[in-house]
């Protein structure tokens, strides 16, 4: 996008310079026939207002053009804004109390807010829980907002054993751990094709920006049974399935089939639409429980907590990328 634009500009600019130059010609030849007296004084001067008046014409136009373009140039480095989607209001609560100027607007019947986040054009929208929701809020968003990247933000249950309750998963990688065959032998994770690859890879300039988040963000201390923590960020495997997960059979069978760090519910839906599209994608996810027997309660115990952590790091990960712009898939 940044190389087409920098296309057109170019291509202005050499017309602007072959316009001059038939204006300087006009003005040789014009100065030649006024020596001749071909024109009077009053002709003259009623040629060198017209000129004055074009110039000013021509002054206003670039004075609107250059104050319609500037909100653009808060967004990503091409004027797009960056998408935030989160699956559950909990985890839009803080992103939507920092948005400036605030618009809704509401397509087959998923309402997005567009508005500045720490002084970024950006478009956000809670997509209800799954998959099929995830997607087809992702597929709205790209058609109708054309985002130059895509952020996921919410919560998931830790599979890896080290994270707790509050830490973060930049995830690397995306994976749908619950498409594929199912038979005798038990399940088997989607052959990947050309479309749907298994895995969807998040792009370098993002996971290195989320990389420089990590290593300033103010996360809250986690209040533990031990006293209080601050929470991890980890780079992670995040898988996605329909199902919320509070068994610890599935936690070592998903760990052994995806080497996954984190499990949620949206995730990899909204990477896939974002990769066939070609449109920069990253999923961050802090930890709410362990999927395990007490998942549920952990769940309803942390949410509040980790999806305020998610949603901090995602508002830092917006000034990171406003210092840093451009981002390609
Ligand atoms: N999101 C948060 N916790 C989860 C879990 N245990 N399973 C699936 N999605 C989740």
């Amino acid at each position: 996008m940044f190389r087409n634009y920098g296309e057109k500009y170019i291509g202005q600019e050499n017309a602007g310079q072959k316009h001059y130059r038939q204006k300087n010609k006009w003005q040789k030849n014009w100065g030649q026939k006024n020596v001749g007296g071909k024109i009077g004084w009053q002709e003259y001067l009623g040629r060198e207002n017209r000129r004055g008046n074009m110039t000013s014409l021509f002054q206003i136009v670039i004075v609107v053009l250059a104050v319609a373009w500037w909100p653009l140039c808060a967004g990503s480095s091409d004027g797009r804004p960056t998408g935030i989607l989160t699956a559950l209001p909990e985890e839009m609560q803080v992103l939507s109390q920092h948005l400036k100027d605030k618009r809704m607007r509401t397509f087959l019947g998923v309402t997005f807010q567009t508005g500045k986040l720490e002084g970024r054009k950006v478009v956000l929208a809670t997509s209800g829980i799954g998959k099929v929701n995830a997607a087809k809020t992702a597929a709205l968003l790209l058609d109708r907002f054309h985002p130059g990247e895509v952020i996921f933000s919410g919560v998931a249950g830790g599979l890896n054993p080290d994270l707790a309750p509050g830490d973060i998963v930049i995830g690397t990688r995306t994976a749908q751990h619950d498409f594929g065959k199912l038979t005798e032998r038990g399940f088997e994770p989607q052959t990947p094709t050309a479309e749907t690859p298994l895995f969807i890879e998040a792009p370098g300039e993002l996971l290195r920006a989320a990389d420089r988040v990590a290593a300033r963000v103010k996360l809250a201390p986690v209040l533990t049974t031990h006293g209080t923590r601050t929470p991890r960020v980890i780079r992670g495997v995040i898988i996605t399935g329909d199902v919320f997960v509070a068994s610890p059979t599935k936690v070592a069978e998903l760990r052994e089939t995806f080497k996954a760090d984190a499990v949620e519910m949206e995730g990899a839906a909204v990477a896939l639409v974002c990769w066939q599209q070609r449109v920069p994608c990253m999923v961050i996810r802090s930890i709410s429980d362990k999927a395990d027997v007490g998942a549920w309660e952990d769940f309803e115990r942390f949410i509040k907590m980790a999806a305020d952590n998610s949603a901090r790091f995602t508002l830092e990960l917006l000034r990171v990328l406003k210092e840093q712009p451009k981002v390609t898939p």
